[in-house]
């Protein structure tokens, strides 16, 4: 039975249709309000709006659960690699082996990158942050693919796009890595899988040919990329959404969500949360007196890795991580005490009634920034590795976006300022 909401304005009755998803959830549609009333609705930050319909992924913040078409976030973290994820999300099923061999194959087929891109680091400053390289380089990568600006394409042609985006990826971010170092860039070897083959291309030597990828840090790193695959309308998908309806190529949409990632309140926490736990480390350790600033509010402190804007009960990934972290660490040997000051702070804040009211729990940035660097990434590449395992659902919202043939997408507002006023000259002016 279709269902409708009735409003009424100044004394007036509407109705508008109610939409239902396929978990029950329900949206007023409110497309032809203005048409109707003359109304807009008014949401700033989008915390009540949903921006699209979307056959990715369900999540419930309530309960604390994450899906992509259909499959559990632990099922895929736990039972899948990474590529397998990524075909799941940009074609909506889990791929055949025939199907997941001719998608790996033609990835491998598309790591090299232009040795023009190379150019860029000239002008790069040392020591920029790698976000900011990144961002540029994707964006970069449209020029050397002109026939990518044209989002109409053939579907073949978008789905090369598509695929040299996923290929490319890791070789950049090895390359920014590399450089950073002032070391040689270290090629793809295409016999490696994807996630072998982008640690190899940062952590081996030109100079030396026996470097082989520890199965342990191979094994967590599939994982990572797994659990930050996709979150359904997070800032930057939301980004990479609005960007490509404006018909932009999928090269600039998605290093406009790269950009949105890097903010420290999105992907760039991951960042910051090692930074903060290095600095309460130096300072002695005393987690209460940090749980304390962040409930100050005449201080601008948060606790970073703490908090979400959809899940009000644990972040599914934050639990997968943390345990992950734990593995990890032992199984590498490594002792890092900000391990235990993350724990000792996670305690102290969930046993906050501050936190607890407001349903504060640690997100995937609080562990995974603890992992990175037993890996041997330093604290400002965090985000970059965030980049890389968010990049199937950046394409998989771009191209739904597209097949949907959404409108460009474009907000409206209520206008605060000043009525109309005749201009002044500038001896009228006080
Ligand atoms: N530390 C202290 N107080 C907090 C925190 C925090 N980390 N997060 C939220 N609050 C408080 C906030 O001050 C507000 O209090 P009050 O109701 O008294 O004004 C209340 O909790 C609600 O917070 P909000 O800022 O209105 O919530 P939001 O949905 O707009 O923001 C958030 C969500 C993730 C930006 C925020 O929780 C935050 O800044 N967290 C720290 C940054 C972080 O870890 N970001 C990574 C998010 S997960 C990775 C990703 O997918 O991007």
């Amino acid at each position: 039975m279709s269902e409708n909401a009735k409003i009424t304005l100044e004394g007036k009755e509407f109705e508008l249709p109610v939409v239902t998803g396929t978990e029950g959830e329900k949206a007023i549609d409110i497309t032809k309000l203005r048409d109707q009333t003359g109304y807009i609705t008014l949401d700033v930050g989008y915390k009540n709006t949903g921006a699209t319909t979307s056959a990715l992924t369900f999540l419930d913040g309530e309960v604390g659960l994450l899906r992509h078409r259909g499959y559990s976030i632990e099922d895929l973290a736990e039972k899948a690699s990474f590529l397998e994820v990524a075909y799941l999300l940009i074609y909506g099923e889990l791929p055949t082996r025939q199907e997941f061999s001719d998608f790996d194959n033609s990835i491998r087929e598309h790591t090299l990158v232009n040795e023009g891109l190379e150019n860029m680091f000239k002008v790069f400053p040392t020591g920029s942050h790698p976000m900011g390289q990144l961002i540029s380089m994707i964006s970069a990568l449209s020029l050397f693919y002109p026939k990518s600006l044209n989002p109409h394409r053939d579907t073949d042609a978008v789905n090369r796009t598509m695929l040299r985006l996923m290929a490319k990826m890791p070789t950049i971010c090895a390359m920014i890595f590399k450089k950073r170092n002032g070391h040689p860039i270290v090629y793809p070897k295409n016999n490696l899988d994807y996630v072998s083959n982008y640690l190899n291309m940062t952590f081996s030597q030109v100079t030396m040919d026996d470097y082989t990828a520890d199965p342990i840090i191979v094994d967590a790193m599939n994982k990572l990329m797994i659990l930050h695959a996709d979150h359904e309308q997070n800032c930057s998908a939301s980004t990479v959404r609005m960007v490509g309806s404006s018909n932009a190529n999928l090269y600039c949409s998605v290093s406009a969500g790269i950009s949105a990632l890097w903010g420290p309140l999105h992907g760039g926490a991951n960042q910051e949360v090692l930074e903060m736990l290095e600095m309460i480390k130096e300072d002695g350790g005393n987690v209460q007196k940090w749980v304390d600033k962040a409930k100050d509010k005449n201080d601008n402190f948060r606790l970073m890795g703490f908090g979400h804007r959809v899940y009000k009960n644990f972040d599914p990934r934050a639990k997968i991580i943390k345990k992950t972290c734990d593995d990890v660490l032992n199984k590498l040997g490594v002792h890092d005490p900000v391990l235990e000051i993350a724990k000792k702070l996670e305690e102290a804040a969930l046993t906050d009634s501050y936190f607890v009211e407001r349903k504060l729990y640690p997100n995937v940035d609080f562990y995974s920034g603890i992992i990175y660097r037993a890996m041997g990434f330093p604290t400002d590449f965090f985000t970059v590795l965030f980049a890389m395992g968010r990049l199937p659902g950046w394409i998989a919202q771009w191209q739904e976006m597209r097949n949907d043939k959404q409108p460009i997408a474009r907000p409206r507002q209520i206008y605060t300022g000043p009525t109309e006023r005749p201009f002044l000259f500038f001896d009228q002016r006080s």
